[in-house]
């Protein structure tokens, strides 16, 4: 369920047309619709809402400020994998026991940044990393509370570059190496176990390695409660998938079932780190049609959106749905709508049937929330795009377009 709609022939978000949008921001531009934001986040938290959980956004699919405000104010917290989300986290206002953080390669600077914000749990994810954080703790008088991120070595079946379950993926200690973790975590002065995380991959549209994983999980904390190491916290990760195309991932609902059956006896508190879920169809990219051509064998779109504005279709082949923002009754063309980057890999859709469309023409590039600002560059010198936050009749400007001044903010010429 999203709020970009038809209405008779032009596409709105929520209650703003977008070519009203694209004319007073300019493209390209992200634009997210608000009630969409909070229905996707109330619609995942509420799926659990019988037992004690927290949702803590996986900000790396969307972290601009406004967004991570709102789900803050919906009682969401954020898993992080850098110092960078965590100051962003924090200047969203997002609570330091409401964060989690994960990610194998932690910098002493970012562990003694999460370690002096408090931060509610270190997920780790390997033996030398946990030595670490121990020492850290200690140097700097506290204690680190930790849960261990266990590889389950499930298939989730999705792009190999988004699953990270599987044995041969750098995430997490295997599930058999996880026990001697465990052991030893418990021996050090400056860690305190929390709990067991798990993330097995992303855009996931069937609901068995979810629950493959899990089984594997129950086991491994069924022995360590049998070896007086306590579980408070199980964290889930992420994964759940999203309608780009022709998928049919599990509704939250489904999910959040097949997950608490599983649970059943458990008594500990869920962490789930959902992003694309969250966010993905609540987004799209707004960019406007500079030229069309004809060469030999294709017709190209020319659009002023690029790779280092979407780098979806170019990294992972990904399809994203492209609808003119005004309805046509002009004939349906088959074309590669590319972006100005030098390279043949800047597309955002090959051999896709669109109307014709003309110079000065904007497209919506749809379901562009979750990964899309936060994986774009300045490739080419390209100033990064504006973001935009609808609410009803209203819209906000949540991040300006860079300028080239900031293209070149740092850097400086010395003089040899
Ligand atoms: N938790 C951890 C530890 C993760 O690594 C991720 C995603 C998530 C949660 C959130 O997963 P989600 O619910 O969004 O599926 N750039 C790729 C996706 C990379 C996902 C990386 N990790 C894409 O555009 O498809």
């Amino acid at each position: 369920m999203h709020h970009f709609r038809f209405d008779q022939d032009e596409l709105y978000c929520e209650k703003v047309p977008l070519r009203r949008l694209a004319d007073q921001v300019g493209t390209p531009c992200y634009v997210y619709s608000h009630a969409t934001l909070n229905h996707h986040f109330r619609v995942f938290d509420e799926a659990f809402s019988n037992v004690p959980h927290l949702t803590c956004f996986a900000m790396k699919a969307n972290s601009n400020l406004a967004i991570l405000n709102l789900f803050g104010s919906l009682g969401g917290g954020v898993d992080i994998v850098s110092g960078g989300e965590l100051y962003r986290a924090r200047k969203a206002g997002i609570p330091a026991d409401r964060i989690v953080y994960s990610g194998v390669g932690k910098t002493i600077q970012e562990i003694d940044y999460a370690l002096k914000e408090n931060i509610l749990m270190f997920n780790i994810e390997s033996d030398l990393e946990l030595e670490a954080i121990n020492q850290r703790a200690g140097e700097l008088g506290t204690r680190a509370r930790i849960a261990l991120r266990v590889n389950p070595d499930v298939d989730p079946k999705t792009h190999p570059y988004i699953s990270t379950g599987l044995k041969k993926n750098k995430f997490g200690i295997d599930i058999e190496g996880a026990l001697r973790s465990y052991a030893r975590a418990m021996e050090l002065e400056h860690v305190e176990v929390l709990g067991v995380d798990c993330h097995i991959g992303s855009q996931l549209t069937d609901i068995s390695p979810f629950v493959d994983a899990l089984k594997r999980l129950r086991i491994l904390i069924e022995r360590l409660e049998a070896m007086g190491i306590p579980v408070k916290y199980l964290d889930l990760g992420g994964g759940l998938g999203i309608v780009y195309d022709q998928e049919s991932p599990p509704h939250p609902h489904e999910y959040a079932d097949a997950i608490l059956r599983e649970l059943e006896g458990l008594s500990c508190t869920l962490i789930f780190e959902p992003g694309r879920v969250i966010v993905g169809n609540a987004g799209i990219l707004l960019t406007r049609v500079l030229y069309t051509k004809k060469s030999a064998s294709k017709d190209f779109v020319i659009v002023d959106a690029g790779m280092n504005d979407l780098l979806r279709p170019s990294l992972y082949g990904s399809y994203h749905q492209i609808l003119p923002v005004v309805k046509s009754d002009r004939e349906i063309q088959v074309v590669d709508v590319v972006g100005p980057i030098c390279e043949s890999g800047d597309f955002l859709a090959r051999e896709r049937g669109l109307p014709m469309v003309l110079p000065g023409d904007c497209l919506a590039v749809m379901s562009a929330g979750a990964y899309g600002f936060t994986m774009s560059s300045n490739y080419n010198s390209r100033p990064r795009s504006s973001e935009v936050l609808v609410k009803d009749d209203h819209y906000f400007v949540v991040r300006k377009r860079e300028t080239q001044e900031d293209l070149v903010r740092g850097e400086w010429i010395p003089t040899l």
